[in-house]
């Protein structure tokens, strides 16, 4: 009917069994829950979530692919900043990273091997990763490919203070900014043209359609609204006057989201560590190209083998539901929490930075002994495109570098600070 994939037996009764919790989830909420609190029990809800369950989510047999899954060369760069970081700031001290929300577990593998060839392995790598399946994913690769330090990985099952670790840490977090849930919002002119109505998107039960359930549009009772306001126009200097200019009869609501739990989570993260640095890798960018007039249909965006489509009500718990990262609302969050913005960058210059050429060479090199070099070496030269081209990765993607505590920064790309 949409156009995706049709559901195999299995994946429609997986699909059948969260659809029921969550209508379940409805009726005991008196019949409408927030659109943050749908997304969050579609891509979380234990044993049932997109990624809860057991959806493959990562690679060819997947829904969509991350650079840790395009390349080691990723890994392998975020490991020669650790180094680099560790020697400038730590030369005397254990530095550990703790990852947050580690996929299949190839990032941290990758990082680990090129730290392992290099004599700089951390003390402790500590994961925070909210899905058991992915954790055990990760657990059975790690254990594999490195034996003899696994007993180093250090699963961590919420924020709260870590035992036996001195408080220095580099946050990792690839594409984990994209996945908390957001609230969903339109703006409306007034019918009389005075002013703006605010609207927020709620999901109802809806038994005889197809897919069971309805999105529909509220106005915001004056907490929703005055959150946002305060977020939007306080914050961020977004006038909402303005994101209503392009709007014309064929499109006369502008439409966006927003996290609005996001400087909570961020200082449960915070909390973490005593002195370091974070490291937010995702596709995004500052607030003003975010909610830009044209951009009235938002970000938010499903990916179902590897098909990107906006029907988020379909395949419930068999797609990724994510929204591009605001990251000026980062690094306000990170400023209220008095943390420092050290970078903000692309993906294509922070690479380079750390030495993606020479490391690429070296793969190219080893690459010369394999059966078929020539196959390897256009699979390495599409990493790198992938990685870093600005109508790929390289551009779309940014590196936002948050500092805790006095610190020598290191260079990581040129800054982008102006488009923050
Ligand atoms: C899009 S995947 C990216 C995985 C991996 N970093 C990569 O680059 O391949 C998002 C990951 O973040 C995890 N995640 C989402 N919210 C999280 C949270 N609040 N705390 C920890 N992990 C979280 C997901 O379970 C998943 O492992």
């Amino acid at each position: 009917l949409n156009g995706l994939p049709k559901l195999s037996e299995l994946e429609q009764a997986h699909s059948d069994k969260l659809s029921r919790a969550l209508q379940n989830k409805i009726t005991q909420s008196g019949g409408k829950i927030p659109f943050s609190d749908f997304m969050n029990a579609c891509l979380y809800a234990p044993g049932l979530g997109y990624y809860s369950a057991g959806a493959a989510k990562f690679g060819q047999s997947g829904d969509f692919v991350t650079a840790p899954e395009i390349s080691d060369l990723f890994g392998q760069c975020l490991a020669e900043y650790y180094a680099q970081f560790k020697k400038i700031n730590f030369n005397h001290e254990a530095l550990s990273i703790i990852e947050l929300g580690a996929g299949t577990g190839k990032l941290a593998g990758d990082i680990l091997t090129h730290l392992s060839k290099i004599n700089t392995l951390p003390e402790r790598y500590y994961i925070l990763e909210i899905s058991g399946e992915l954790k055990q994913r990760q657990k059975i690769y790690l254990e594999k490919i490195l034996p003899d330090y696994i007993q180093n990985i250090i699963w961590l099952d919420n924020l709260d203070k870590i035992s036996e670790f001195n408080g220095n840490g580099l946050i990792l977090a690839n594409e984990v900014l994209d996945a908390l849930p957001v609230e969903l919002f339109k703006l409306k002119r007034k019918k009389n043209n005075q002013g703006i109505e605010i609207y927020q998107q709620w999901i109802i039960n809806n038994p005889s359609l197809p897919q069971k359930f309805e999105e529909i549009s509220l106005l915001a009772d004056k907490e929703f609204e005055e959150n946002l306001k305060s977020n939007l126009q306080t914050n961020l200097e977004i006038n909402l006057e303005d994101l209503l200019q392009a709007l014309n009869t064929e499109t006369p609501e502008y439409q966006s989201e927003i996290n609005l739990n996001l400087e909570s989570w961020l200082s449960g993260i915070d909390r973490l560590i005593t002195k370091g640095q974070m490291l937010f890798i995702d596709y995004g960018f500052g607030a003003r190209e975010y909610y830009h007039p044209s951009r009235h249909m938002g970000t938010l965006m499903c990916h179902f083998k590897h098909r990107a489509h906006g029907d988020f009500l379909a395949n419930i718990g068999l797609q990724d539901i994510t929204a591009h990262v605001n990251f000026t609302q980062v690094a306000m969050a990170a400023k209220n929490l008095e943390l420092t913005i050290d970078n903000y960058t692309t993906q294509a210059e922070f690479l380079l930075s750390q030495n993606l050429g020479p490391l690429a060479e070296v793969k190219l090199a080893l690459s010369g002994l394999s059966h078929n070099p020539t196959a390897q070496q256009i699979s390495i030269a599409n990493q790198i495109q992938v990685l870093t081209a600005p109508h790929e990765m390289g551009e779309l993607f940014k590196v936002l570098i948050l500092q805790k505590g006095d610190l020598d920064s290191m260079p990581s790309g040129r800054p982008h600070f102006h488009r923050l």
